[in-house]
């Protein structure tokens, strides 16, 4: 380099000291993953502020060659809808022919920059496998109380994947996206090792929920708008409830998720499908019935959310319907329209004759807690306002295990159910006492 090049080059470091250096655009970062839905498999997504040549996930078995496998997929360039347009480069690349319920070592990026090094177990595809999840939603940026304590236990190895029932950030879009940005980096600690599989809430309504479209990357061709998927002994599905109240959006879209989600249905409760895998649970974001103090509408007599799906999971016997929403913890007894139907006196969870409904929607953001009335209806069986998360459970085709836990009490348990269900589908609301 000449005497011209040096000085120009230190006149340049004069300047980037002044204007700050820039950030390497092609660097990988806000990694995380989710579930495809097809056996062997598992989905890779992250971001770049610039483009990159290529989407590449180098991986291999866990003790094995480092990095003998490599996969390409695509890059989708994500325009922020505020004021400043923010460019994102969402990289997604899908891991196919996986060793069931083997750990993988990976990392992503492209010859413009690599990722930290992650590691991740693939599903077991066995109807008999029994998976535990944490469960909740809600979760901010700011004040995120139960962060830390998913991030320990999820990395030793105490999940195989998380729900997050909607409400990311608070929210996705603000700060022209930055929030967004923060919180994917928060999650990475959780997301990058297992499956973070997610549904809509009203916090990620802006620009007709481009942020959470973009960032997240669900089975099915919905934009992860609704979607299901299946793990050991059940079949998750999950929903928007937003669709029901942000009519601007479209209102095709309530008869679209309708029609998709009375077939799905349909064919989970195939005999031979139902035989396989008999737990149905729903995720979505509003509840059908809360007893919070205040004007959500869980807490109307008969919400949107209940009208428009009661009859569905009645008909097609939904055994566990999984809300958020409400920053609580609230579990009902078995109900349907109100009205409680317990398997029996003694044990209301066991052979229950209506779907189970849990609400947990209290991981911790900025808007804190929301209250109780004092005084619940009679389907009201456990009530916390505690900062926490729901554990659970898909033992086997007749047993499953909630139980929640507390952050304010340093992780105490705090409720605990067994149900149980001989018999699932619509005949099972009648088979017992
Ligand atoms: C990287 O992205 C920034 C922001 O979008 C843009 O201003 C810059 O020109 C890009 N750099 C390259 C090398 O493409
Ligand atoms: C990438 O795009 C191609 C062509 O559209 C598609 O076939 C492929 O499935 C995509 N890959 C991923 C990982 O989405
Ligand atoms: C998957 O789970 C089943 C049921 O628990 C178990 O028998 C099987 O060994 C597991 N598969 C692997 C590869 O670990
Ligand atoms: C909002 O998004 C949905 C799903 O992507 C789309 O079908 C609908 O047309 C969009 N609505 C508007 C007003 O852009
Ligand atoms: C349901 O079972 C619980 C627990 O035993 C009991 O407290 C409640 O009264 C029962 N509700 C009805 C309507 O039977
Ligand atoms: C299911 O698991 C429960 C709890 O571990 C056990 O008591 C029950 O016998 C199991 N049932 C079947 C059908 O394996
Ligand atoms: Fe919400």
């Amino acid at each position: 380099m000449g005497s011209v090049g040096a000085v120009f080059v230190l006149l340049s470091l004069a300047l980037l000291s002044v204007l700050g250096v820039p950030p390497i655009g092609t660097q990988p970062e806000q990694v995380h993953i989710s579930y495809p839905g097809f056996p062997g498999s598992m989905e890779i997504t992250w971001t770049t502020f610039n483009e990159t040549d290529e989407s590449t996930v180098e991986y291999g078995l866990w003790g094995g060659r480092v990095f003998e496998l490599t996969a390409k997929g695509n890059t989708t360039l994500f325009v922020d809808g505020g004021s400043e347009g923010r460019h994102m480069y969402i990289h997604r690349v899908t891991l196919t022919n996986l060793r069931p319920a083997s750990a993988y070592v990976y990392h992503c990026g492209s010859e413009a920059g690599w990722s930290d090094v992650f590691a991740f177990t693939a599903l077991n595809e066995s109807c008999g496998w029994s998976p535990r999840f944490a469960i909740y939603g809600d979760m901010g940026n700011e004040n995120p109380q139960s962060l830390a304590r998913l991030q320990k236990e999820t990395q030793v190895g105490m999940y195989d994947a998380i729900l997050h029932v909607g409400d990311f950030a608070y929210d996705l879009h603000e700060d022209n996206g930055r929030i967004g940005d923060e919180f994917m980096r928060q999650i990475q600690s959780i997301a990058a090792y297992v499956p973070y599989m997610t549904c809509p809430g009203n916090h990620e309504s802006a620009y007709n929920f481009s942020n959470y479209k973009n960032r997240f990357s669900m089975p099915g061709r919905t934009e992860g708008l609704w979607y299901s998927w299946n793990v050991g002994s059940a079949h998750i599905i999950s929903i928007s409830t937003e669709i029901y109240f942000f009519l601007d959006y479209g209102l095709d879209l309530i008869f679209k998720q309708y029609e998709w989600l009375k077939k799905d249905l349909e064919e989970a409760n195939r005999p031979e499908n139902r035989a396989e895998r008999p737990w149905i649970i729903t995720m979505g974001h509003r509840p059908m019935y809360c007893s919070n103090n205040d004007k959500d509408d869980c807490t109307q007599f008969q919400s949107y959310v209940c009208t428009a799906l009661l009859s569905v999971c009645l008909l097609t016997g939904v055994d566990l319907e999984l809300w958020a929403h409400e920053h609580t913890y609230e579990r009902l007894w078995p109900v349907y329209g109100y009205k409680v139907f317990n398997g029996s006196m003694d044990q209301p969870y066991v052979n229950p004759r209506a779907p189970v409904h849990i609400i947990t929607g209290s991981a911790g953001c900025r808007e804190k807690h929301d209250p109780f009335v004092p005084n619940p209806r009679d389907w009201s069986a456990f009530r916390s306002t505690d900062y926490g998360y729901t554990r659970m459970q898909v033992y086997n085709t007749t047993h499953l295990y909630l139980e929640q836990v507390s952050d304010d009490q340093y992780g105490k348990v705090i409720d605990s159910i067994w149900v149980v269900k001989e018999k699932h589908g619509f005949s099972a609301w009648f088979s017992s006492t």
